[in-house]
């Protein structure tokens, strides 16, 4: 499809995210269809683009999301795998315009592949993020298995026990993920219960741990989105390998995390 193939911009824009799943199946983070990625793309589109045709009937949004009305986003497809997002990104996920009313959406390229079942979780997110006027591009949302493992353990289901743990494993934990990790408590994949419960808990943070599930990171970038994923897994990494070796790990010291924040500029 010419309108989308030449637009450059907006291709560059797909390999990254092209780059970011082959990163998530390398990771082991993506078994199956594990996963989903919307990026905000509207900024790229041109007119031409813009004004494709639907590909398949009108879908309804359970929720309004009146902050994206006429916006463009890549969606990865659901049941789709992360490996083949990797090599093919317009077999495996679609772009969808929002209708003016933030009500519905349409797929208008390149396939009609139907979005994420966590679509309305994305949308909501991306919603709410304009809505308190940040211009965040990137939901990317996966499944780390040392996170996830975490989210099982009694002690640490509580955001602000989570974070410190995790920041105090590595300095670049506090550094790369300033405000930290906030848990979303269980509900079933796909649910608005879910959507609602992730809604709440972006005012205070940028990435979220879904209980017994996954991971989700928002940004402006999504390479920076997933560094910031692979630095929390880094610290969750660090701490059951300690817990292996048969010790509890030290973790550093408040002081030494307190240290960080003027010295490299992070909001406390
Ligand atoms: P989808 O294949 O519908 O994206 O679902 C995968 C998933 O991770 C659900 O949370
Ligand atoms: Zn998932």
């Amino acid at each position: 499809m010419d309108a989308i193939r030449n637009n450059k911009k907006l291709m560059a824009e797909i390999e990254r995210i092209a780059e970011v799943a082959g990163y998530l199946w390398t990771k082991g983070w993506a078994e199956r269809n594990g996963g989903n990625i919307s990026v905000n793309i509207t900024n790229l589109m041109d007119e031409e683009g813009k004004a494709l045709p639907a590909l398949a009937p009108t879908r309804q949004l359970n929720e309004t999301v009146p902050f994206l009305g006429g916006n463009f986003f890549y969606v990865t497809g659901t049941g789709k795998r992360m490996r083949y997002v990797a090599q093919a990104p317009f077999e495996n996920g679609s772009i969808i315009r929002i209708a003016p009313d933030g009500t519905s959406f349409d797929i208008i390229a390149e396939q009609p592949v139907g979005p994420t079942m966590e679509i309305h979780s994305h949308l909501m997110m991306h919603n709410y993020l304009r809505s308190i006027g940040r211009q965040t591009t990137v939901v990317l949302h996966t499944h780390p298995t040392d996170l996830i493992g975490l989210s099982h353990c009694k002690p640490y289901k509580d955001s602000t026990t989570l974070t410190r743990m995790l920041w105090s494993m590595i300095p670049e934990a506090r550094i790369v993920v300033p405000k930290g990790i906030g848990l979303v408590p269980y509900a079933h994949p796909g649910s608005m219960e879910l959507a609602y419960a992730t809604i709440k808990q972006l005012e205070k943070y940028d990435m979220l741990l879904w209980e017994k599930h996954g991971v989700l990171a928002v940004g402006d970038d999504i390479i920076d989105c997933f560094d910031a994923i692979d630095t929390m897994s880094k610290s969750a990494q660090i701490y059951f390998n300690a817990r292996w070796a048969g010790f509890e790990p030290e973790g550093m010291t408040h002081e030494q995390l307190e240290e960080l924040v003027p010295v490299f500029n992070l909001p406390s």
